[in-house]
């Protein structure tokens, strides 16, 4: 390839997204049995955990997700890895769909190329095996390292590079901290190569001194591989530590998304406000302000127009008729009836 078209490839990957989420929505059924709905004259319930979200994320980019429990940001990672289908929408990582029709190769190429971390390390972990067999099953299910002592290097390394003992290969999981535990989590996540890692609440399960060493350790990682991440938390202190563009959800629709700094520096919804007023001091004194005022109202009833308007203070005469549409302000979406153009 000539220099020119190299420089071009490059620029254009620069400039793609290499996650593309658009119009993902996500349905429950919550109905009864057809023969207790007959019986008890009653009609289906359903709940719509994700409504119409859209986001890209670029390569080497940490694109936050925050909202409070219930919020739907479970349902979006869920989505966006490939273990739950969505009801309406799409996802393209890199270039493939997620939830369209591929060759069993192309699956297995894709799905090597995206991993998820959980919050609670020791559930996801498998107590009967050692770690050491733990790191390595993504490399053999990946067909990856062939030969046993290659393998067993390689988790050595993999070990490593999270910050344990190549020994602690040996151990099991119970033998370790939480702390720990999510640094193995990690560590096969990595097992496999991938380009993009969803963190699903990766440090709320976790002592706030050590979630500051795992944060950084997954800061360090992404810099050294180039790891994209979809990092997802109720906790904005956390988020100012790690994110590059946040996206705030409410009773599932991103209510706000803007480059980190700018959110924190000028929030614009009602709601990020609020979110933003109750974080207590980013240095952790501890010094808790304002509580979130009013709950979040039961998603299968959601109120009409801005779900977030009962617990608005700046609400206005439309604003429980019509759903706003996104706004540019700045560089910040925002979907309120406040910057709504007159
Ligand atoms: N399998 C399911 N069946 C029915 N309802 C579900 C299911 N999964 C999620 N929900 C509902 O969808 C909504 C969003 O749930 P989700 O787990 O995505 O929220 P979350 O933002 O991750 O919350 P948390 O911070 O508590 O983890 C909730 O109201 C939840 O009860
Ligand atoms: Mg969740």
């Amino acid at each position: 390839m000539a220099l020119d078209e190299t420089l071009n490839v490059a620029r254009s990957n620069e400039a793609r997204p290499l996650v593309e989420v658009r119009g993902l929505r996500r349905s429950f059924d919550l109905s009864k049995p057809w023969l207790n709905r007959l019986i008890e004259r009653s009609g289906r319930v359903s709940l719509t955990a994700v409504d119409g979200v859209d986001f890209s994320i670029r390569e080497g980019e940490t694109y936050a997700l925050v909202g409070e429990s219930g919020s739907g940001k479970s349902t979006i990672a869920r989505m966006v890895v490939g273990l739950l289908p969505p009801s309406a929408g799409s996802v393209e990582i890199d270039g493939t769909d997620v939830w369209g029709k591929k060759s069993p190769d192309q699956e297995r190429r894709m799905r090597r190329k995206i991993q998820m971390i959980f919050q609670d390390p020791f559930a996801s972990l498998n107590p009967r095996w050692r770690v050491g067999a733990i790191i390595a099953e993504p490399i053999k299910a990946f067909g990856l390292i062939a030969d046993a002592s290659d393998r067993a290097e390689r988790v050595g390394e993999l070990l490593s590079l999270v910050g344990l003992d190549p020994r602690d290969g040996q151990k099991f999981p119970h033998e370790f901290s939480g702390g720990q535990r999510q640094r193995i989590a990690i560590a096969r996540a990595l097992a496999s190569d991938p380009k993009f890692i969803v963190c699903d609440e990766p440090t709320s399960a976790l002592d706030v001194s050590v979630q500051a060493q795992v944060l950084n350790l997954l800061r360090d990682l992404q810099q050294r591989l180039g790891l994209t991440y979809l990092f997802i938390s109720h906790n904005l202190a956390v988020v100012r530590h790690v994110a590059t563009r946040v996206g705030v959800l409410y009773l599932g629709r991103l209510v706000e998304e803007a480059p980190a700094a700018e959110l924190f520096a000028a929030p614009q919804h009602p709601y990020t406000k609020m979110l933003l007023e109750a974080v207590p001091d980013i240095d952790m004194e501890g010094k808790e302000r304002l509580a979130i005022a009013g709950e979040i109202p039961n998603p299968v009833t959601p109120p009409p127009g801005c779900h977030f308007h009962p617990r608005c203070p700046a609400r206005l005469s439309g604003c429980d008729r019509d759903i706003p549409m996104p706004q540019h302000v700045g560089n910040a979406t925002v979907r309120c009836h406040l910057f709504d153009p007159r």
